[in-house]
């Protein structure tokens, strides 16, 4: 069996993780040679030689002995010149880098084509959960319906120190980040686009089809606000920050991302901190439902091992579903149901609800509950920034089929 000699680039909470799970992967048959960094003076929680380190990428990219790159730098711009050098020079790569994967899939899968080094990201979408592969090699078929869960450890960790505990959400956000699951930049967890990467890398591999993250509705948990919170308890649900693909019939899917009210019967009502969970729906199994911790060092460098142990046996994804015939058609016209709270009696920027369900008029705050398509929701963006307004989606694909529906939220 082959050696691997890892290139590493990258030594941060995640890049340290591997260091400490590759000491203990006695199995591996893997070894880091270099790691990659960006200040040789920092100080760092591990000991690692000194001649393991450099700040210059030529080291590893003219060292002929590194035949894997493993990339966990936080900084978007450098994994992509990193990844694309490396795919270029033939070397294939084990990166988690969502943002820069999701913005560059087309790319990405061209550059493996042809030089036909392998690119693998499992570590990229949940931290330790098997999601990428499953979807590749398990569900490689086109009977699957639905993906949807908690994608995101942070905005998850949050709401539930709020949620449950009562907790100060700008106090749990800080905690968040001292335990190493939020982002170097935290909006990007509580705006919800690392939720969006993760489903727009989901969704090739899901239903083979990409979609470029700018056109996905995103929508995230920072304006919430302690009247939402109270109105969920009142109506025994709990919000979560909730990614999701929907096949809405043979020809047509929908995703976004969008704070949801979830009822106790539903797999992720019980997911709670910084774990995430993925619902898998098919037309032949009902559901399937993934577990696990979504952010972190160890658990996200447990899936960088299984991408790396993969590579022994050249593993790599092939994209199968994206050549399939009839591919279903991303669509924004689809009705929803929201939960839209705001500060002034009238609904703010002239949204055009459908059809309205209830309103709730008080002298502070207001709140509008009713139906509208997501194409309508997506030609307000004044909407996502505006403190004093808060919209969570009250879910309607499969209800029906699932235990423990919002049956009293309308
Ligand atoms: N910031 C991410 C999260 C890390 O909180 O889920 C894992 O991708």
């Amino acid at each position: 069996m082959t050696e691997l000699n890892i290139g590493l680039f990258g030594l941060g909470t995640v890049g340290q993780g591997i260091y400490r799970v590759l000491e203990r992967a006695r199995n591996a048959h893997a070894s880091i040679s270099r790691i990659c960094v960006r200040s040789l003076a920092k100080k760092r929680d591990i000991d690692i030689p000194a001649n393991m380190l450099t700040d210059d990428p030529d080291d590893i990219f003219n060292d002929s002995a590194i035949n894997l790159i493993v990339e966990v730098v936080d900084n978007a711009e450098a994994s992509w010149r990193i990844v694309r050098r490396a795919l270029e020079q033939g070397i294939p790569v084990v990166s988690g880098n969502k943002a820069m994967i999701a913005r560059h899939l087309p790319e990405l899968i061209a550059l493996q084509r042809r030089t036909g080094a392998a690119l693998l990201y499992d570590a990229s979408s949940c931290g330790s959960i098997p999601v990428i592969r499953n979807l590749e090699e398990y569900y490689d078929n086109d009977l699957l319906l639905e993906v949807k869960g908690i994608l995101n450890g942070s905005s998850n960790y949050i709401l539930s120190r709020v949620f449950d505990h009562g907790e100060d959400y700008g106090y749990a956000l800080k905690r968040a980040q001292e335990l190493g699951f939020a982002e170097a930049d935290p909006s990007f967890d509580i705006k919800g686009f690392d939720s969006l990467f993760k489903l727009v890398i989901i969704t090739v591999h899901a239903l083979g089809v990409y979609v470029d993250p700018g056109r996905v509705f995103t929508y995230g948990i920072s304006a919430i606000s302690d009247f939402d919170i109270k109105y969920a308890r009142e109506k025994g649900v709990k919000i979560k920050l909730v990614a999701q693909v929907v096949k809405l019939d043979d020809d047509r899917f929908t995703l976004f991302v969008m704070p949801e009210f979830v009822s106790p019967g539903k797999y992720i009502y019980s997911v709670d901190d910084e774990y995430n969970g993925v619902v898998i729906r098919g037309e032949c199994y009902d559901r399937q439902f993934m577990f696990g911790k979504g952010a972190g060092g160890l658990p996200t460098a447990s899936s960088i091992l299984s991408d790396v142990t993969a590579r022994l046996h050249n593993y790599r994804y092939e994209y199968k579903k994206m050549s399939y015939e009839g591919r279903p058609a991303y669509t924004t016209d689809v009705s929803l149901r929201i939960y839209l709270r705001h500060k002034n009696p009238e609904v703010p920027y002239g949204l055009k609800f459908d059809k309205i369900l209830e309103r709730y008029i008080s002298d502070h705050t207001c709140y509008t509950v009713g139906d509208l398509s997501l194409a309508e929701l997506m030609l307000h963006p004044e909407l996502l920034s505006d403190p004093d307004v808060f919209i969570c989606n009250i879910p309607r694909f499969f209800e029906s089929d699932d235990d423990g529906s919002l049956s009293n939220i309308n």
